[in-house]
């Protein structure tokens, strides 16, 4: 008994299954030096009242107060650090001019280690104070800066798993903002990702290196495929922008007689470990190629609302078996929290479903079938994220890392609406999800470790 390290006492929930949310009512978490959770042990147990006269009133045991939660730390899936420096801004342009006015002039200044220094730690904390506990990030074409982004998540306490974007094509890319060259791309993403395995060693929660080419736009062929080679020789994470918008969706259709996904898994792109974001154009065959090579999924609501003028039918590659999960994209969207997310992946779904030309016949509105619920948003935030990165984050269950947010309900300056101390679970959960700020965040652990704390 006396081996578990840390023993947490509280209501939480937890993803059963997309649809289904699990309410641990008064539970016992008990999570080993590793910061991964060994048992989980419900009050009609016969170990629970043993381990609790066991660890009450030590030094490492935690008991909820009434009014807190324990949800699973957000496990981000696609997020520009640079952008932070401009989130909120620019968003009324389309994707191409946003890139070439705002986004990589901005980027291009991330060759100076102190300006980067100084948005980095702020990206990564504010990611923390909203929940995020792992995070999928994009840096930019800078080796050093990319690391310092590795090592900041390191320092942090987050899981991040970082790319050095690639963007090496003199005809697609400004000549201030891109990699001198093609070899010099492959050669900086190669000493990016030992540099990143080295750091690794020494890090609990863990530190990745994911293969990045930018979008295929910004990539030659010879990068492509030499990204999939190295992909492939270290076994990496690979993220890119995959059929995102109108515009980059024809490029791509132009140059290579195919849409993004069988372009990319061309190059060897597409892999267990690969992450798309956005995909709003993923026809039936894309998805099926995403299904067979595990490539997964990352949504991002807000900003397609913005880029893509697009809605992602979330309930059909679903139920087709495609991994999916939630992203923020700053600053293509705004927002820092997948809290946000969650609520606008219902909102859209929504109007998917019903159609919003309500000039057409009711019968004629719409795309059947399209509407999530808040339990699957919620799914998309946490165990959605976990198996889009095969990693056992995402779930408060047993051999899962202590990924935490521990939500307060009743902080004066942001209380919800729970007048009763018996209110029903479900409905404290959709208050949770619909109405919590970060001053509800009281407190986020990662990996069995204390990360953020507000009060
Ligand atoms: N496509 C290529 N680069 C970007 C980017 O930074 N943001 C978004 N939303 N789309 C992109
Ligand atoms: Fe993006």
């Amino acid at each position: 008994m006396r081996k578990y390290t840390q023993v947490f006492q509280g209501t939480a929930f937890s993803s059963k299954s997309p649809k289904e949310v699990q309410i641990l009512k008064e539970y016992l978490f008990c999570v080993n030096a590793n910061g991964m959770i060994e048992k989980v042990v419900s009050p009609e147990d016969a170990d629970y009242q043993p381990l609790l006269d066991a660890f009450q009133g030590e030094e490492n045991f935690l008991r909820l107060a009434e009014g807190q939660y324990f949800l699973p730390g957000f496990v981000e899936l696609h997020v520009h650090a640079p952008q932070w420096a401009q989130a909120g801004t620019a968003l009324d342009i389309p994707l191409y001019d946003w890139l070439n006015t705002y986004t990589f002039p901005l980027e291009s200044k991330f060759s100076d280690l102190d300006f980067a220094k100084n948005v980095y730690q702020d990206v990564v904390s504010t990611l923390l104070a909203n929940g995020t506990t792992t995070a999928l990030y994009f840096a930019t074409v800078h080796k050093e800066a990319s690391l310092l982004l590795a090592e900041i998540c390191a320092q942090k306490g987050q899981r991040g798993l970082v790319g050095k974007v690639v963007m090496d094509d003199p005809e697609q890319n400004p000549d201030y903002y891109r990699d001198a060259d093609t070899q010099t791309a492959l050669a900086d993403t190669e000493e990016f990702i030992l540099a990143v395995n080295k750091l690794a060693k020494r890090v609990k929660q863990g530190v990745y290196p994911v293969v990045t080419p930018r979008f295929i736009p910004s990539c030659s062929d010879d990068a492509l495929k030499g990204l999939g080679e190295l992909a492939a020789k270290y076994d990496t994470y690979v993220q890119s922008h995959c059929s995102e918008s109108d515009w980059e969706h024809d490029y791509v259709k132009k140059r290579f007689d195919k849409n993004d996904a069988f372009a990319l898994h061309h190059f060897g792109l597409l892999r267990d470990k690969s992450v798309m974001a956005h995909c709003n154009f993923l026809n039936e065959n894309d998805a099926d190629l995403f299904v067979e090579t595990g490539t997964a999924v990352c949504h991002c609501p807000i900003s397609n609302a913005y880029f893509a003028n697009s809605v992602i039918p979330i309930a059909h590659l679903h139920s087709k078996g495609v991994e999916i999960g939630l992203g923020t994209d700053i600053s293509g969207g705004f927002s820092p929290s997948l809290f946000d997310n969650v609520r606008q992946a219902v909102i859209v779904s929504r109007m998917l479903e019903d159609g919003v030309n309500t000039a057409l016949p009711a019968e004629e509105r719409g795309v059947a079938n399209s509407r999530i619920t808040i339990n699957e948003a919620f799914y998309l935030a946490t165990a959605g994220g976990g198996e889009s990165l095969s990693l056992p984050i995402g779930r408060l269950a047993e051999n899962y890392a202590w990924d935490v947010q521990i939500i307060d309900t009743s902080v004066s300056s942001a209380k919800l609406p729970i007048y009763h101390a018996k209110e029903d679970l479900h409905d404290v959960f959709q208050k949770i999800m619909y109405l919590v700020r970060s001053e509800n965040i009281r407190e986020v652990w990662v990996q069995g470790e204390k990360v953020h704390s507000r009060y």
